[in-house]
């Protein structure tokens, strides 16, 4: 194998290419999946959508989708994620080269170049593209093909170079003699054209071949005879042109697309105690100093202010983490957490939960629509759906805001600095006031007035001697029966003394 090397692209080139084609109309039966391969997701998002993005920011003047195999659901999907793509439709695939066929029907007369790649290669890059259209404007041949040198070439197109370097022609692994599939350079499927020549090309390709396809590689071989020249760019990232056919692929493009966003956080100041065991999607944003302890999952729109701690164990999708706040062992979705809260262990945020500056939400406390505010608690045990809780207010352990009545959900609002007892139950609508207490254990259906104590629950009736009657000769009757002189254990007396007539 020749050395290659890659020609020095010219500076300040700004002119656009005249079409992306991305071809996306193949199978991918070995997904073994109903959903479109390309819909599949890589950290995050679909392998489509990082095919688009990098074809996107090419800037072309046409951006074309190939699609094919379940094009209902891989169009719906491309709607939303880049309404500004074309689709072409490719009803039966008849290799590559038809497909690009298929890309150009509605394009007519394509001035510059043609850009194809494939909607499979995730990890494919903005910037990669870009070096290879300004390595084939710099060496000026007809057709650029990126190309990587790999271990195993099994089922790749290979390079044959001639004795200048460029590229004589591309052979497919199956159509390949024992010779030519020594070879290990391989072709990514992604290249560039003058358009004239693809044209040309495409209208001479034929499926006399293995496959009785038609080759979109035969191009390459096709401009050579013609006296055209073909070069290649080499790639030294193999990941970069690495497709996803399967599963198991899938998997190893998720933990290295993982393994570099962990490692571009971890250059910006981000502490990642286990980056094995940290998922981070592509379109989190982290600050200097924040810390993710392992088994920590972050998704969607999440963004963490410096300062803050996230894990162990946590997943948070589309929740926003302000500065110097913990959460711990939590499940977060569209919530926001202010700054030096702190969640958890095992708290389960809903979408709606907004958490105010040195707020708490506690271990086991579930929240849904619920705004807390500033320095409010609600350390244990609860429920809070539909809630409203002002600053400083003090949720009791076990506080249960009743918000549904079987048909319809209602609104609860705790005052500033109302306490709430423990094992309370809140039956929404209700209201109480700045300063309010509820006694615990009560079930609240009334507001409660500013600085009001609301008792709503039975009164305490002691019946003497109750146990010798009713259980004589039990545990509890032997140790009644020895506990002679009855006064309150130390600990309660001496909490009794503090209390002085506290109704608690
Ligand atoms: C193709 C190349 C091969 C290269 C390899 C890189 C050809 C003839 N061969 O192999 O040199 O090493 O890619 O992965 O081009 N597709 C369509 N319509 C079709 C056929 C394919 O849209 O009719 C799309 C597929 O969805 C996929 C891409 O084109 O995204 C490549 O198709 P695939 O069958 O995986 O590649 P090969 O033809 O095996
Ligand atoms: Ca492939």
């Amino acid at each position: 194998m020749s050395e290659t090397q890659n020609p020095v692209p010219r500076p300040n080139d700004q002119r656009a290419v005249g079409a992306v084609i991305v071809l996306a109309a193949g199978g991918g039966t070995r997904m073994k999946s109903s959903r479109s391969k390309l819909l599949h997701e890589v950290c995050g998002h679909s392998m489509l959508s990082y095919a688009v993005n990098a074809a996107t920011a090419l800037e072309p003047e046409h951006l074309v989708v190939v699609v094919g195999h379940l094009r209902e659901q891989v169009a719906e999907h491309l709607h939303e994620i880049a309404p500004h793509c074309r689709t072409a439709v490719q009803d039966d695939q008849n290799g590559t080269g038809h497909a690009v066929q298929c890309g150009l029907v509605d394009l007519g007369q394509v001035s510059g170049e043609v850009v194809v790649t494939y909607g499979d290669v995730p990890m494919l890059s903005g910037e990669t593209l870009a070096e290879l259209v300004a390595s084939h404007r710099a060496s000026e041949d007809a057709i650029t093909v990126l190309t990587a040198e790999v271990e195993d070439p099994t089922g790749y197109g290979r390079i044959v170079r001639d004795d200048d370097g460029l590229v004589a022609r591309i052979v497919e692994h199956k159509d390949a003699d024992e010779a030519t599939r020594q070879i290990t350079e391989i072709n990514s499927g992604i290249y560039v054209f003058d358009a004239d020549v693809l044209q040309d090309g495409l209208g001479r390709i034929s499926t006399d071949n293995e496959q009785n396809e038609l080759y979109l590689t035969d191009v390459l071989g096709i401009a050579r005879s013609g006296g055209r020249r073909v070069g290649a760019y080499q790639i030294v990232d193999h990941w970069q042109t690495e497709g996803v056919n399967d599963r198991v692929q899938l998997a190893k493009m998720n933990r290295e697309m993982n393994r570099r966003i962990c490692e571009k956080w971890m250059q910006a100041g981000v502490t990642i105690v286990d980056s094995e065991h940290t998922w981070i999607h592509e379109s989190v944003d982290l600050a200097p100093d924040v810390t993710i302890l392992p088994g920590t999952s972050l998704e969607g729109a999440t963004s963490v202010a410096s300062g803050a701690t996230i894990g162990p164990d946590t997943t948070l999708v589309d929740v926003e983490v302000g500065p110097g706040a913990t959460v711990i062992r939590t499940h977060g979705s569209l919530a926001v957490i202010g700054e030096n809260a702190t969640v958890g262990p095992f708290a389960y945020l809903r979408p709606g939960t907004v958490l105010g500056a040195n707020g708490k939400i506690g271990a086991f406390v579930e929240t849904k629509n619920a705004r807390i505010g500033t320095g409010a608690k609600v350390p244990h045990l609860s429920y809070a759906g539909d809630a409203i809780i002002d600053a400083d207010a003090n949720i009791g352990a076990g506080t249960i805001f009743a918000n549904f009545d079987g048909n319809n959900k209602w609104h609860t609002h705790v005052g500033k600095g109302a306490f709430i007892g423990s094992n309370s139950v809140l039956v929404a609508p209700v209201d109480i006031g700045d300063g309010g207490y509820v006694a615990a254990g009560s079930t609240v259906t009334e507001d409660v007035d500013p600085g009001t104590l609301a008792v709503a629950r039975g009164r305490q009736k002691n019946s003497t001697g109750w146990v010798t009657r009713r259980k004589p000769g039990s545990k509890a009757d032997l140790a009644a029966g020895a506990a002679q002189d009855y006064h309150p254990h130390d600990d309660v007396a001496a909490d009794r003394a503090k209390q002085k007539g506290d109704p608690q």
